[in-house]
């Protein structure tokens, strides 16, 4: 029987599915991270998105095999952190993340930064697309690339990434990247989908919540949902991270789109990929 989330995955290339809204782990301390991603998986959740880089991959696997759910009803993605950049580099850091998961599949594995600066970054792809060869992790792909850092991945291998995660929000909404994206077959997750929390008292966004009766958070998850975005939205208590799941029961109008899009300013919360 189909677990009831499932109208609500979104297709990738490779004929997988990813639960479009997942529970980010980015800050969760380790001692709290079992606790609060059993919450999420509890609420409804079918979707961790944790990194090497988190320091709660080791929680996140607890929370997986503690809940009681059937492995295949649970998305899970970590992330190849940039010191492990390389081919062999990048064969070891999934064996290592692996081991902290205790898990026995990866349903997403992506490189977390290109780092141009140590120009890589095809070498490590090249191993993610092994590491999916040998069905070692069932889907690949990348987060924070640009266009052209896409383009030459693709060039290399033939292999595209399922997604690429980027910084995306009412203030920065990725036009240009998502026409890439689409045109490749590339799913676009968002991350910071909140802006860290920092859109939550805008004055636009706020009577747009009112008039739904929904949080400003809400409103913003709803502009993602409904532009087929995954979203990672993280939050520390059970009323929120409820709240976050809560996002397909109301329609944002005319109105409140075009107001939305006023909001864009091109402003990042986090670093540009090509900075590093
Ligand atoms: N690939 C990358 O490079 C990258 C970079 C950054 C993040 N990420 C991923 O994206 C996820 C989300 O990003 P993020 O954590 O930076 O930011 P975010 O999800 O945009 O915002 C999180 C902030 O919003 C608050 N919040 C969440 N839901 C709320 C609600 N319903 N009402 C009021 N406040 C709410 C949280 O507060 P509380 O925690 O206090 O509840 C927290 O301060 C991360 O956890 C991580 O998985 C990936």
């Amino acid at each position: 029987m189909p677990h009831p989330l499932h109208a609500l995955l979104i297709a990738l290339h490779d004929g997988r599915g990813i639960p479009q809204v997942g529970y980010g782990m980015y800050k969760v301390p380790a001692a709290d991270a079992a606790r609060l991603a059993r919450t999420a998986i509890d609420l409804g959740y079918r979707h961790l998105d944790t990194a090497a880089l988190y320091g709660n991959e080791a929680e996140a696997g607890l929370a997986v095999r503690e809940s009681g759910l059937p492995r295949e009803e649970l998305f899970v993605t970590s992330k190849l952190w940039n010191d492990d950049h390389g081919y062999d580099e990048a064969l070891r850091a999934f064996d290592a993340s692996m081991a902290r998961f205790g898990l026995d599949r990866l349903d997403l594995f992506l490189i977390h930064w290109p780092v141009p600066s140590q120009d890589r970054y095809v070498d490590t792809w090249r191993a993610l697309v092994r590491l999916r060869d040998e069905g070692r992790v069932a889907s690949i792909g990348v987060s924070n690339f640009h266009a052209h850092h896409l383009r030459r991945i693709i060039d290399a291998t033939g292999v595209a990434p399922v997604v690429n995660q980027v910084e995306l929000h009412p203030w920065l909404p990725q036009r240009e990247l998502r026409v890439f994206h689409k045109a490749a077959g590339i799913r676009t997750e968002a991350w910071s989908p909140l802006a860290r929390g920092r859109l939550l008292d805008d004055p636009v966004l706020e009577p747009i919540a009112a008039k739904h009766g929904r949080s400003v958070a809400q409103v913003v998850l709803a502009w993602h949902v409904a532009q087929g975005t995954i979203v990672i939205p993280k939050a520390s208590s059970a009323e929120r991270i409820a709240q976050n799941l809560d996002v397909f029961s109301f329609e944002l109008d005319e109105a409140d789109v075009a107001a939305i899009a006023s909001l864009e300013t091109g402003e990042r919360t986090g670093r540009d990929p090509d900075g590093d």
